[in-house]
């Protein structure tokens, strides 16, 4: 059996910067009430999907010394693909010129999380190397006159390398799940916008966070306290903060860049790890937790070792 190690890491976003204050010009909100109720200050809109992507899986293969010729399948987590049918991955394996295969993966935030341990999967049983994205361009799917949704979303893309070695490698433990019958609370129906009950999804999004990082952390061998960073799903800052506490961590060890992405989906969470590892935050050895929830409602959490 073969373990997976993280070799290349990069993210893309859009340059067109919508702050609070733009948002409030043509809605009845203001600043102060989204950064209070979300932590959001600002978003990037704009771009394709398969462009983000692109992008950010270029940059990835960059940090790895690898080319598109090296990679064995593109998987790309994403709700927001160009279009229903066919995948966005294809676009994506083209330009990079992967010789692999290519496959799109929706669990909504969870998504990343739910590639890597699919990702985790193949390598495990005969694949060498992966390139795992999570791209979204939201603001397609959302309602700008409605002032609940408009102020929470934004558009980017993360991607990472992911290469099979001898031994366990660095995955050490995760969990998925998923509670379809809570359809209802988030969804977006073909040509429609996301619609959502903000309070129930806040309400059970901090559970199963709590829930499925226990699980992970156990199936791991390890506790909260040898995390060194959590890098959760980017839904508001207050769902951040909650988790943290009930989990037993200091809100200090969470990745958060919620603050100028706002929430970008499949993207939000290797976004906040690529700008952990690129600051400086991870050190060799550090015991990461990333962990999600999203519609469906989908969960995925993982303890992951930094080896680089
Ligand atoms: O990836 C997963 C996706 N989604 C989520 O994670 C969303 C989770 N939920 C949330 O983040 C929060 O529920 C929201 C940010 C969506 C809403 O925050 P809240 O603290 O739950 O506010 P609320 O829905 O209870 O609304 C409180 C008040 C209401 O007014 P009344 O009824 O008290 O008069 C809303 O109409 O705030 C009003 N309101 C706003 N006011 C100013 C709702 N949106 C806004 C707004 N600006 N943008």
């Amino acid at each position: 059996m073969s373990g997976l190690v993280v070799t290349g890491w990069g993210t893309a976003v859009p340059s067109r910067v919508v702050t609070n204050a733009e948002l409030s010009a043509t809605l009845d909100t203001s600043d102060e009430w989204i950064v209070e109720r979300t932590g959001i200050k600002e978003r990037r809109v704009g771009s394709t999907t398969s462009a983000l992507a692109i992008e950010a899986g270029r940059a990835a293969l960059d940090v790895a010394g690898l080319t598109g010729s090296d990679i064995d399948l593109v998987i790309l987590a994403t709700t927001t693909g160009d279009r229903i049918v066919p995948a966005t991955s294809p676009t994506v394996q083209d330009a990079l010129g992967i010789s692999g295969g290519a496959m799109d993966l929706n669990a909504a935030c969870s998504g990343f999380v739910y590639g890597l341990v699919t990702a985790s999967g193949l390598l495990a049983t005969g694949l060498s190397r992966i390139l795992l994205i999570g791209a979204e361009t939201l603001s397609k799917i959302t309602d700008w006159t409605d002032r609940s949704n408009a102020i929470l979303f934004g558009d980017g893309a993360g991607a990472l390398v992911l290469e099979a070695t001898e031994g366990p490698g660095d995955l050490l433990g995760w969990d998925l799940g998923s509670d379809g019958s809570a359809t209802n609370i988030l969804r977006c129906e073909h040509g429609s916008t996301i619609e959502m009950d903000g309070k129930e999804v806040f309400r059970r999004a901090v559970r199963v966070m709590v829930e499925s990082s226990n699980l992970a952390l156990e199936r791991a061998g390890v506790s909260i306290d040898d995390i060194d960073l959590v890098v959760p799903h980017q839904a508001n800052l207050r769902i951040i903060q909650a988790a943290c506490q009930r989990l037993g961590v200091s809100e200090e060890r969470a990745a958060v860049v919620i603050d100028r992405y706002g929430n970008t989906s499949s993207a939000s969470i290797p976004l906040a790890l690529v700008d952990s590892l690129e600051s400086g935050r991870v050190s060799s050895g550090d015991l990461l937790l990333l962990t999600g929830f999203g519609a469906g409602m989908t969960w995925a959490s993982a303890v992951l070792r930094w080896a680089r």
